[in-house]
């Protein structure tokens, strides 16, 4: 069975859908460790209630990101960790994470990259933004993570309609049911290896 572990910040919806997925028989694998840089949050309720092990580590406790990344790589070592989800994580992470797991750390961004991805779009910088574009659609990305800010190989996308009355907020409400349904097909893919790399396209093998 393929372990996953998976970093969270916050409310961990798309954990919970990795748990749905992997509960319901779509997914075959086993989240080996949930980790939070900060305590108290609801994904860490989340992993308590399946008996997900799991581990706060503050990037409060650490001089560089560099050193608040590799404290994160050892964890995942110790747990074992086949793949690296990172879901709602809100903190830059450092090259060695992407070092120790090569085309092995996925991110889910809420929108359609490369358009609204890099520095500063996270949360609602990301749907203000599209709404003032004007764009029509959005929609959410799972991608690999490479050292620069949300440009690796995409490996699924799915879309929503922007409309009229759309606020960010539900806008936002959207674009996460999308997440929870693409976020387990984009693990499964690539758990299962039918896949070849090719720049930045991820192709069906
Ligand atoms: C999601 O919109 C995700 O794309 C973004 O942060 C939000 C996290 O939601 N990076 P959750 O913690 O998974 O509920």
């Amino acid at each position: 069975m393929k372990r996953i572990g998976v970093l969270v910040s916050g409310g961990g919806s798309n954990l919970q859908a990795l748990i749905d997925s992997i509960r319901n028989g779509e997914l075959s694998a086993e989240i080996a460790v949930v980790i939070s840089n900060k305590e108290g949050v609801y994904a860490l309720e989340r992993a308590k209630q399946y008996d997900i092990p799991s581990r706060v580590i503050s990037h409060k406790d650490y001089a560089t990101v560099a050193d608040f990344t590799a404290a994160i790589v050892s964890c995942l070592k110790e747990f074992d960790v086949d793949l690296v989800c990172l879901a709602g994580f809100l903190r830059i992470l450092d090259r060695v994470l992407i070092d120790a797991y090569p085309n092995r750390v996925l991110n889910i961004h809420p929108a359609l990259l490369p358009a609204f991805g890099g520095k500063g779009m996270y949360g609602h910088h990301v749907h203000e933004a599209v709404i003032a574009s004007g764009a029509k659609y959005s929609g959410a990305t799972v991608h690999l993570v490479t050292p620069e800010t949300d440009v690796g190989p995409i490996v699924c996308q799915g879309i929503v309609e922007v409309a009229d009355e759309d606020t960010p907020e539900t806008l936002a409400a959207k674009v996460l049911q999308v997440e929870h349904r693409i976020y387990p097909q984009a693990v499964r893919l690539i758990l299962e290896g039918g896949y070849r790399i090719d720049g930045l396209r991820v192709r069906r093998a």
